[in-house]
């Protein structure tokens, strides 16, 4: 293993410590002063002392994982399990509460693989976020069926299919939930494009010269009327990027100009390992000055060690290099450093995956290349990342 790391290494290396220089405000803070020559590096802590995330984060906000179904299962999954189990006060439905799933037709709904995770969440304590009724994604093609050539009419089929979706969707999970995604990804990227137009419910709401945003507004009343207590949140990434927050921002203040019951924003940090932790501390500030009734949630963290141009095109399943690993580990430390900050506000903490074995960022259509964004390790043991925001006192590796 370490003849396989020295070998090559140093290109990979140079090649990360060029780009960690290169990004502004990278990483940040948490305790990255070198240490003098000749200090041995830093040990791994014996894994069986590791504290539960839940407890160490109780004060704080609840700290979460996205979950997939088959990681709830004791036969094939046990680490998962046992992870879950030990360490997370939140569970994300990660997919299977998406309407590609749960929408299987109009009016028939597949509501199981989400109760089944709902019900391990409940069996063992765990709360449970609810992700997504409205993404462009992920909504079958049903609901968006029907002749266009009476534009008022198409609009208004679509608008009670939506309507009705909800309404059964977030009626079947009343109670079970303490906040739902009602919509996902609805904000503009470029300046002053408010809302993402790519969208088939924008489209679709659009035909005939119809508002293309009135979705929004329609899918957040739904849910409120559906359930009155749950918490109704707008979602997005890339929240840290001051033009894509401004384009979302609005979006949400115009709801909140209208009476549009609206409880939060999640953030998601879908990010890198080179990510200013500054720049989450902006995005988190900018919802809280925006109206005080809003929450935050961090909703999808995880952060890529391929941070961007100049950033090796794979590291392969041999390991992350460790000083990558404790790069990492202080763009983690610094960023729970302002979430604890933002505890008022703040109220749940999402990590997107229990472990690196299994992350999106792995199976990413155009990019084939192992990634390890997450708090634990293939092997399902907790990495620099986990210690370094579990204790500020754990030296991290240069
Ligand atoms: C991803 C899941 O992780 C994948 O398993 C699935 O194939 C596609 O969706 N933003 C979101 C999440 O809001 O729903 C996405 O989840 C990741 C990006």
């Amino acid at each position: 293993m370490e003849t396989q790391r020295s070998c090559g290494l140093s290109a990979i290396l140079a090649a990360v410590s060029m780009l960690l220089a290169a990004c502004s405000g990278g990483g940040g803070g948490g305790g990255s002063s070198t240490p003098p020559p000749g200090t041995p590096p830093p040990q791994l802590p014996d894994a069986s002392t590791a504290p539960a995330l839940k407890t160490v984060f109780a004060p704080y906000f609840r700290i979460g994982a996205a979950v997939m179904i088959e990681e709830i299962d004791p036969a094939t999954h046990p680490d998962d399990v046992a992870l879950l189990k030990k360490h997370f006060s939140s569970i994300t439905v990660a997919n299977a509460l998406k309407a590609d799933t749960v929408g299987v037709a109009e009016g028939q709904y597949n509501f199981e693989p989400a109760e089944q995770i709902i019900a391990f969440a409940h069996d063992n304590g765990i709360e449970v976020r609810a992700h997504t009724l409205v993404w462009h994604f992920t909504s079958p093609d049903w609901f968006f069926a029907g002749d266009r050539s009476d534009p008022a009419a198409y609009r208004e089929l679509v608008r009670q299919r939506l309507k009705t979706y909800i309404t059964d969707v977030v009626t079947h999970f009343k109670g079970q939930v303490y906040a739902w995604d009602v919509v996902n990804e609805v904000a503009g990227a470029a300046q002053g494009e408010t809302y993402r137009t790519d969208s088939p419910w924008y489209e679709a709401y659009s035909v005939g010269g119809g508002n293309g945003a009135d979705y929004i507004e329609d899918a957040f009343r739904a849910a409120r009327a559906a359930d009155p207590d749950v918490k109704l949140f707008i979602n997005d990434f890339l929240t840290e990027n001051p033009v894509k927050r401004a384009n979302l921002l609005a979006i949400v203040q115009d709801l909140l100009d209208k009476g549009v019951p609206i409880d939060g924003v999640g953030h998601q940090v879908h990010s890198n390992i080179a990510v200013s932790a500054d720049s989450v501390d902006a995005a988190l500030t900018a919802v809280e000055q925006l109206s005080p009734s809003l929450i935050n949630h961090v909703t999808e963290l995880d952060l890529s060690v391929y941070a961007g141009p100049g950033a090796p095109a794979n590291y392969g399943t041999g390991g992350l290099p460790s000083a990558v690993a404790g790069q990492q580990a202080r763009t983690y430390r610094a960023l729970f450093e302002v979430f604890r900050k933002h505890d008022a506000s703040l109220d749940s903490v999402t990590a997107w995956g229990i472990s690196d074995a299994e992350t999106w960022l792995s199976h990413l259509g155009a990019v084939q290349r192992t990634d390890y964004p997450l708090l634990f390790d293939a092997q399902r043991q907790p990495k620099w990342a986990f210690w370094a925001i579990v204790d500020p006192a754990v030296q991290l590796p240069q």
